[in-house]
């Protein structure tokens, strides 16, 4: 009996058409993922009678929480109930051995896993939460002829084994990042939940809605920092140097020493590069500044501290004195601001509710990463080092604090110049 389906597929589902060993489809809430691969296993399950696939989850307390449901609902839409029969733990294919299993890969061991050795398809739903174990099991598991294995997932972290096997760039696969922008069959309250969420939460949007990764919520100490490109976050790539002052907001340490640098675009602060240098002391850091920008005018808006401070360089030497000896001007509050106003400024810099005064080019990769990365450790209002991103924002809150100083009406004291 030839039957025909009659199937629209989404175009950002077109590449995961191809005979592949490896599919993924990433993405927010509601752009289809799930709807796809239900229909593209029920498809395949039609086309090949003895076709055997399994849906897996890392964890699956019944099946009320499976994929079964909505496969269900799809050979009911697309009129090839006659060629299945629907039981209540599986779903079998009339006139061939095909058959649909779901399974949870926490009640396997490494035993039980061999009995999906002759499937031809294995599904991985809600991938984001398979571990590492899991797919140590089901890959190499997973090998009859031609078989493959499909991930549908929402990232959540980068470090997820997904998103890892995924960014290894694995022989034989292809993957896709998809949204309900791109779901044709978007329903309109999908949209309007989405849209309510932009308004109301834009980081926790591009989480839960644009399938980015989540960067903490309302967690994150730099909050207003959008890992976009301006006008609708921060990041810009036609930021230049204008020829002016170069400022150099400097954290002192021994391992690494971040110096955030930028110019001044009338009351914007431009960012121009992050420099993260290990194992490195004031002096080297000076001489890559003084070898980058010959004959310029630099002012370094350290750390307080550095006042005080004696790196290792020479002895008696104060870190503002060798940042001088440089050539270089050194402009500092005579004390540390508090941390939670700094935070607050540099925020207000990322944005103010119209403006973000604050763009940084792509190539200060290092405070890109540091700003979406920082959190507050839970339950309190004190920023979490234990990530390594304090450096760089640290750095850049120092510059903030001196020249784009949003919470006081005048620059913070200069208590020191330079002597050329
Ligand atoms: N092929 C399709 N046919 C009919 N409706 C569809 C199809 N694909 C998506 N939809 C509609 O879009 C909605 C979202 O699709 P789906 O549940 O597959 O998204 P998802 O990416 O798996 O979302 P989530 O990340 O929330 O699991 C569905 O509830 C359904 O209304
Ligand atoms: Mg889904």
């Amino acid at each position: 009996m030839l039957v025909s389906i009659n199937r629209r597929v989404p175009r950002w589902a077109l590449p995961l058409q191809r005979r592949q060993r490896y599919k993924g489809a990433s993405g927010g809430r509601g752009s289809g993922k799930s709807h796809f691969f239900a229909e593209e296993a029920v498809e395949r399950m039609v086309c090949d009678p003895s076709l055997r696939v399994v849906c897996i989850r890392e964890v699956q307390r019944s099946l009320k929480f499976s994929a079964k449901a909505l496969v269900e609902a799809k050979i009911r839409e697309l009129g090839v109930a006659s060629l299945f029969l629907v039981l209540t733990t599986e779903i079998r294919r009339v006139g061939g051995s095909g058959v649909m299993i779901f399974e949870g890969m926490q009640d396997h061991t490494s035993d039980s896993i061999k009995s999906l050795e002759g499937f031809g398809v294995a599904w991985v739903e809600e991938a984001q939460s398979i571990s590492q174990r899991s797919l140590d099991l089901l890959l190499p598991t997973i090998r009859a002829e031609g078989s493959e294995i499909w991930f549908s997932w929402n990232p959540d972290k980068k470090t997820d084994p997904v998103d890892q096997l995924f960014a290894k760039g694995l022989d034989g696969s292809v993957r896709v990042h998809t949204t309900y922008r791109d779901n044709p069959f978007l329903p309109s309250t999908l949209r309007d939940e989405a849209r309510r969420l932009k308004e109301a939460d834009p980081e926790k949007y591009e989480h839960v809605w644009g399938g980015a990764y989540n960067l903490g919520g309302k967690g994150r100490v730099y909050a207003k920092f959008l890992d976009k490109p301006f006008p609708e976050g921060n990041v810009d790539a036609s930021v230049c140097d204008l020829g002016g002052e170069i400022y150099v907001g400097q954290d002192f340490n021994v391992n690494p020493m971040a110096s955030v640098i930028a110019v001044r675009a009338v009351d914007e602060c431009h960012v121009l590069d992050c420099l993260l240098i290990e194992t490195s002391n004031t002096p080297e850091v000076c001489q890559e500044i003084a070898d980058r920008f010959p004959h310029r005018r630099v002012v370094f808006c350290p750390d307080p501290a550095g006042n005080a401070r004696h790196t290792n360089a020479k002895a008696g030497q104060t870190d503002f004195a060798i940042i001088r000896s440089f050539g270089f001007e050194v402009r500092a509050p005579s004390a540390h601001p508090p941390v939670v106003d700094r935070v607050n400024n540099v925020n207000m810099m990322l944005c103010d509710g119209h403006r973000r005064r604050m763009r940084i080019h792509p190539k200060a990769a290092h405070l890109i990463e540091s700003f979406g990365g920082q959190v507050y450790k839970t339950d309190t209002n004190i920023p979490d080092k234990s990530g390594g991103y304090d450096h760089p924002n640290d750095a850049a809150g120092y510059l903030c604090w001196q020249e784009f100083n949003l919470l006081h009406d005048t620059r913070a004291s200069v208590s020191s110049f330079a002597i050329g």
